[in-house]
């Protein structure tokens, strides 16, 4: 069986589908801080399968390993992990305790029940400041902010974990900026409050929730002054993860993958792009840089495509469709 952590969130509820289409045999364990019980009955409207749910937290290490007594787990995808940067500059300890700390739960359960697989949800915001584009998996690792960190030691945990027992099989996944939704618009990106992220802050617009999307600085070195990054649609990523179980679940040893389309696509081609798909206007005014932000960040796509048979299909004009079509069908 394979435990999905977070398996209820916005990457993880798309590769349980997936892999349930694929009659594979799913756990899911959410403690639903960032998610909500509708998106399990949803799981259930497109496979027409409900895979076993348990609300648990990854820092309740007693309730996380009834998880494995009850249930003989081959394989972990861990998805489960607080994401938002700037929380994570505000509340740092909020963020190591409970990624890391509870990744390590997670990794003590899985060492005492013999578990020595592992598929886990790290980012393209690991490699930092770095210039040189586009971004392969040995580019230089460097976190600016306690999230990227978090993903950074975890990292650096497991493949110490690697070393200490070569029987491990274990898949890095760096994403770049997933966006978009199932086409049955049943299960997507729909954050609660003021999201930070592009996408889901356009859908407010569009909707009518938020008056215009400010465009954070024009004048960095691209095509036309706005951040250029490489959005990746949230089923090519998923499509990622069945990929990389598939490979470690007869093999062994530690890998580590770049998930991105390898285009780069800017601000103001995102918008352009999204009225396009969905014909209409957002509006939006351009304000000053986000502290943080880099101009230009896409990925070299060529390991994940030779090693893992990984090519993203959807291009941003589907992205823009897809991540439209769950507000329409909320509203
Ligand atoms: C994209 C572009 C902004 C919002 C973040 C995390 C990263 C990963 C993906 C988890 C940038 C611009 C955005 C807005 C804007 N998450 N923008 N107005 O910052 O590339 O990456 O999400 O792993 O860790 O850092 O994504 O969507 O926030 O920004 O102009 O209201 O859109 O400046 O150029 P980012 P984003």
């Amino acid at each position: 069986m394979i435990l999905i952590t977070g398996g209820l969130g916005y990457i993880g509820s798309h590769t349980v589908v997936k892999l349930l289409e694929q009659n594979k045999e799913i756990i899911i364990l959410d403690n639903l801080y960032n998610s909500k019980i509708e998106v399990l009955d949803n799981i259930v409207k497109i496979t027409n399968k409900k895979p076993k749910f348990y609300q648990t937290d990854l820092l309740d290490i007693n309730g996380l390993e009834e998880i494995f007594q009850q249930n003989h787990i081959d394989c972990v995808i861990h998805f489960a992990g607080l994401k938002a940067v700037g929380e994570s500059v505000a509340e740092p300890l909020k963020y190591f305790n409970n990624n890391i700390t509870g990744t390590i739960n997670l990794l003590i359960t899985m060492q005492k029940y013999n578990c020595k697989k592992i598929i886990f949800s790290s980012s393209a915001t690991v490699y930092g400041t770095a210039e040189t584009m586009p971004l392969d998996e040995n580019s230089p690792l460097g976190v600016t902010n306690p999230y990227g960190r978090t993903k950074l030691v975890i990292e650096e945990m497991l493949n110490d974990l690697y070393e200490s027992d070569n029987e491990f099989g274990i898949v890095l996944l760096r994403y770049f900026n997933p966006i978009g939704a199932h086409k049955s618009g049943l299960i997507g990106e729909n954050p609660n409050g003021i999201p930070n992220n592009l996408m889901p802050y356009i859908c407010k617009v569009a909707k009518g929730e938020l008056p215009q999307l400010n465009v954070f600085g024009n004048d960095y070195d691209t095509v036309d002054g706005t951040g250029v990054r490489d959005y990746i649609h949230v089923e090519d990523l998923a499509e990622g993860h069945v990929l990389s179980y598939n490979k470690i679940k007869s093999t062994k040893g530690i890998y580590t993958y770049n998930l991105g389309t390898g285009n780069g696509y800017s601000v103001l081609q995102v918008i352009n792009a999204f009225e396009r798909a969905n014909n209409l206007k957002i509006n939006y005014k351009i304000v000053d840089r986000r502290p943080g932000d880099v101009a230009t960040v896409y990925a070299d796509t060529n390991k994940a495509e030779d090693e893992l048979g990984f090519k993203a299909i959807y291009g941003i004009e589907d992205m823009c469709r897809d991540s439209w079509n769950v507000h329409k069908i909320d509203s």
